[in-house]
């Protein structure tokens, strides 16, 4: 059997190759990487570890929280608050920002995460996940603010996902292309089983929730009514859907095998622009789908670079196959 490299041997040696990778960010991209685990294991176990079902309560986005939401985002405040590599934290299942309390040494770094992405897919047993990004503490001020976290996605240091699918995985940037690690559950360590994923440039894939059709923008509509039209119509070929409804398991395909994901804005609410969230979703999604050689805009505008306003911001999101992502762009544009 090939010799197998874990994440620990994988880190330890891009930070010999590059030195880009300091001690800090090490320990804490593995420290994430032993709460994902642990989330893995509550997925797993289902309804006989009792985290399937809604909490009861709400986060600040009036969503309901699922069971899943809270126990993830305990286990990642748990696991990082006490290593001293971290500021402060946020998360889609917070209000404000997570100060790491003083009786613990406070690090740089500032790490963001969706606790649970798929919340409608725990109880019916399809892929869900965890979404993380990582910035790193501009400015020497003492104390820590959610100001601290309002940086543009191309600053980040790190970002990453875990999917808990049929195979755990979690899929790794620190910004020098994207790193696949597999949970090897008799071990329990994560395997390095890719390495410089590339998603490919065309695809006759897209991702988008169709029932929200009527509501869409001119833009988003041609290019998925051009879609439909098939190999007669102006694309000249076929195209296939595909929807899970967890963006972490619809990117995680993308980045296998190609494809466009968008979850665009919509007019039933004219002034939210969309509704996954920039900090926690569509960031580090971007950085790990550029690194791999993909596109992510808003509709006209590469999400890396947008400038947040405040920390749940939401933001339309396209992402995925170069030229797809290009031509959607370019439609944006023409309708601007
Ligand atoms: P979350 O579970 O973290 O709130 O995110 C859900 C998001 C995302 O994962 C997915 O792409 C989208 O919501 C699904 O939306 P629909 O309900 O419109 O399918
Ligand atoms: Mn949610
Ligand atoms: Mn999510
Ligand atoms: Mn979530």
């Amino acid at each position: 059997m090939a010799r197998q490299i874990s994440l620990t041997q994988y880190l330890i040696e891009q930070q010999r190759k590059h030195g880009h990778i300091p001690q800090e960010l090490r320990l804490l991209i593995e420290i994430v990487a032993r709460a994902c685990k642990r989330i893995a294991i509550a997925v797993n176990k289902g309804a006989l570890g009792d985290v399937l079902g809604s909490a009861g309560s709400e986060n600040v986005q009036g969503e309901v929280q699922k069971k899943l939401d809270i126990i993830a985002n305990e286990v990642l405040i748990e696991a990082n608050e006490w290593g001293g590599h971290l500021a402060a934290m946020a998360s889609e299942e917070m209000d404000g920002i997570y100060v790491v309390p003083n009786r613990y040494p406070q690090g740089e770094y500032l790490l963001l995460f969706d606790p649970l992405d798929g919340s409608s897919n725990i109880d019916v047993n399809v892929s869900i996940g965890t979404i993380f990004s990582v910035l790193r503490k501009v400015g020497h001020s003492r104390g820590v603010s959610e100001e601290d976290f309002l940086q543009p996605g191309k600053q980040q240091a790190a970002a990453g996902y875990c999917v808990y699918g049929p195979q755990s995985m979690l899929v790794l940037t620190v910004g020098d292309g994207v790193a696949v690690f597999t949970l090897d559950r008799e071990t329990g360590s994560w395997v390095l089983t890719q390495e410089q994923v590339r998603i490919p440039e065309d695809t006759k894939e897209f991702a988008i929730n169709m029932s929200n059709m009527r509501h869409w923008a001119p833009p988003v509509k041609r290019y998925i009514d051009e879609c439909l039209a098939g190999s007669t119509g102006p694309r000249g070929r076929d195209f296939n859907m595909r929807w899970v409804a967890s963006m972490v398991a619809d990117v995680h395909r993308i980045l296998t095998r190609g494809g466009i994901f968008m979850y665009p804005w919509d007019q039933r609410e004219p002034d939210k622009p969309g509704k996954l969230r920039l900090l926690y979703e569509a960031n580090p999604m971007a950085f790990i789908v550029e690194q791999a050689g993909g596109a992510a805009v808003n509709g006209s505008e590469r999400i890396l670079d947008l400038k947040p306003g405040k920390l749940h911001e939401r933001v339309a999101v396209a992402l995925g196959s170069r030229n797809e992502v290009e031509r959607i762009a370019a439609y944006h544009r023409q309708d601007a």
